[in-house]
């Protein structure tokens, strides 16, 4: 039997959930204009497979036939008609536009787009966190959307390779300051001078991967440009990462020979860098002994 959807009443229009700041200069776009070649099939597209309201005909003062529609966030899409149109120009795949929706917008668009004869997948997977949903469509005349959405649960469950404890070689081999990057068990290892760190090397906004930039020293997610210092610790101040958490943190100790020991198969959320975790120390040179609190790592 076929799946009820909700009902569209049910939500408020969203801007990835975030209120804008007071002093944001422009808070967001009141209307998008374009150009479409035949402006009966366009306004059904938009109304039926993007499922924009159309609010009528010639309604604004622009010159030629347009039609008027009104996106789920209450701005106004308007198509205006043109002799040609130009929608997809020589080295221009990357330029598009996104609309974000609710979980439940985002599961009526692919009933709508289904209905209509599209296929779902989503066409540019390495640019999609693990929490995010999209799909890539074109409109009649060829202009390019991303329909996305984020899952919830998807985005910020901590995820493992199964990787378990990997020994990441000997402490003193590691320069104060020094990031290195463990693909096993998809984590960064960073030598402070108070210690190690083994930060998750996905991102605490939508489980994005993370890269670390050298000449930035900081951490980068791609997928919407979270940015952390060395310590996990977010850098970002946009409107679109209001509540970000420090990149998670696996346990770290050091073993009797010195080596440095990572736990993969663990890891510890943060709200702050103090909290709950902090470094673990580095081992003292010819001599001395190490921290006896150091928690073992599970056998
Ligand atoms: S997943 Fe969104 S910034 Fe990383």
């Amino acid at each position: 039997m076929k799946e009820k959807l909700p009902n569209p009443s049910d939500e408020l229009p969203i801007f990835y959930g975030c209120d804008p700041e007071p002093n944001d200069l422009v808070e967001h776009f009141s209307h998008f204009v374009l150009a479409v070649s035949d402006l009966d099939r366009s306004e059904a597209w938009y109304r039926d497979v993007i499922g924009m309201d159309l609010l009528g005909r010639n309604l604004t003062a622009e010159g030629q036939p347009h039609s008027v529609l009104e996106m789920n966030t209450g701005q106004l899409f308007i198509l205006v008609q043109q002799e040609a149109v130009d929608a997809a120009r020589v080295n221009s795949h990357g330029v598009h536009h996104g609309f974000a929706l609710t979980q439940n917008q985002f599961r009526r668009a692919m009933s709508r787009l289904e209905a209509n004869g599209y296929t779902t997948g989503a066409e540019r997977e390495e640019f999609i966190a693990r929490g995010q949903y999209s799909v890539d469509v074109y409109d009649p005349d060829g202009h390019h959307y991303q329909i996305e959405t984020m899952d919830e649960v998807q985005a910020h469950e901590p995820l493992f390779t199964g990787a378990g404890v990997i020994d990441c070689g000997p402490a003193m081999s590691f320069a104060i300051g020094e990031v290195r990057t463990f693909r096993e068990g998809n984590f960064f290892l960073v030598r402070l001078d108070e210690g190690f760190l083994a930060p998750t090397r996905w991102c605490s906004h939508m489980n994005g991967m993370v890269i670390y930039q050298k000449e930035h020293w900081r951490f980068w997610c791609a997928m919407h440009t979270a940015t952390y210092d060395r310590r996990g610790v977010p850098t970002c101040t946009t409107t679109r990462f209001p509540d970000l958490h420090p990149l998670r943190l696996h346990p770290v100790r050091i073993d009797d020979n010195g080596h440095v020991l990572v736990d993969s198969d663990r890891v510890i959320e943060r709200t702050s860098y103090e909290e709950p975790n902090p470094p673990a120390p580095f081992p003292m040179r010819e001599g001395g002994t190490q921290n006896p609190d150091l928690t073992p790592l599970p056998s």
